[in-house]
């Protein structure tokens, strides 16, 4: 694993955005990972800032997003849909039928989630970018997640909805969600996982230094031949 170390979220995001820069200017049809949470948001603010000042092209890119709530309608300001169009998709030229999400207002979440699999089979991701979750988790693969795991339904871990349902009302916040599996991002070419913060030391050093274990699902990264950690100075600290 390399550990690019950086001072704190801002040198993060552009990091972040260098890498991308650099992996795109060899493959402009590049398929990439994207993430949610508070982690990318500056990563992505500063890629709109480019294709607002004619920097970047991302025409001729796919994405797949990681997760998703479920159930869950797209239009609902607590999805991922929502929050990956508000802070990217709608300020940068993707071309909308390279979008890739999973569906959260599906019934048959098993069909959704089959399909999507498939669908990674047929574009595998040249570059997966992820966060992680204090618990260990990345994208929903809680704690308790094999490393053979695919995409499927999961049930959220407590912290998890505490975290996540910040700025909602807890009480009616999706319980489930629907994610890649950690065999699915680890099929992925290469990784970034950004983390940012002192809440994310502890996860960090476990990922690194702990055991290889389903407790810690991120840390199933380790056997991953082409993954870059950026960090900043608080989420290194216990390093
Ligand atoms: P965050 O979430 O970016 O909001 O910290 C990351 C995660 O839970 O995977």
């Amino acid at each position: 694993m390399k550990i690019l170390r950086v001072k704190n979220y801002n040198e993060m995001s552009d990091k972040a955005v260098e890498f991308l820069l650099n992996e795109l200017s060899t493959k402009p049809n590049l398929v990439l990972g994207f993430p949610t949470g508070k982690t990318p948001i500056g990563f992505y603010k500063k890629l709109s800032k480019l294709y607002k000042n004619n920097l970047i092209d991302l025409s001729k890119i796919k994405t797949f997003n990681l997760d998703e709530y479920y159930p869950i309608k797209k239009s609902d300001k607590k999805s991922f849909s929502y929050f990956m169009s508000h802070n990217l998709f709608n300020k940068v030229n993707i071309n909308s039928s390279n979008i890739n999400f999973l569906n959260g207002e599906v019934k048959d979440y098993e069909k959704e989630c089959e399909e999507y699999e498939l669908k990674i089979k047929k574009f595998p991701i040249d570059l997966q970018f992820l966060g992680i979750g204090i618990n260990g988790h990345i994208a929903f693969n809680e704690p308790g997640s094999i490393k053979d795991s695919k995409t499927r339904l999961v049930q959220l871990t407590k912290e998890t909805i505490n975290k996540n349902s910040n700025l909602f009302n807890r009480r009616n916040f999706p319980k489930q969600g629907l994610t890649m599996g950690v065999k699915t991002i680890l099929s992925a070419k290469k990784v970034v996982l950004l983390a940012s913060g002192k809440h994310k030391a502890k996860a960090i050093e476990r990922m690194l230094n702990g055991p290889i274990s389903k407790l810690c699902p991120a840390s199933f990264l380790r056997n991953h031949k082409d993954v870059t950690l950026i960090l900043d100075e608080r989420a290194s600290s216990l390093l």
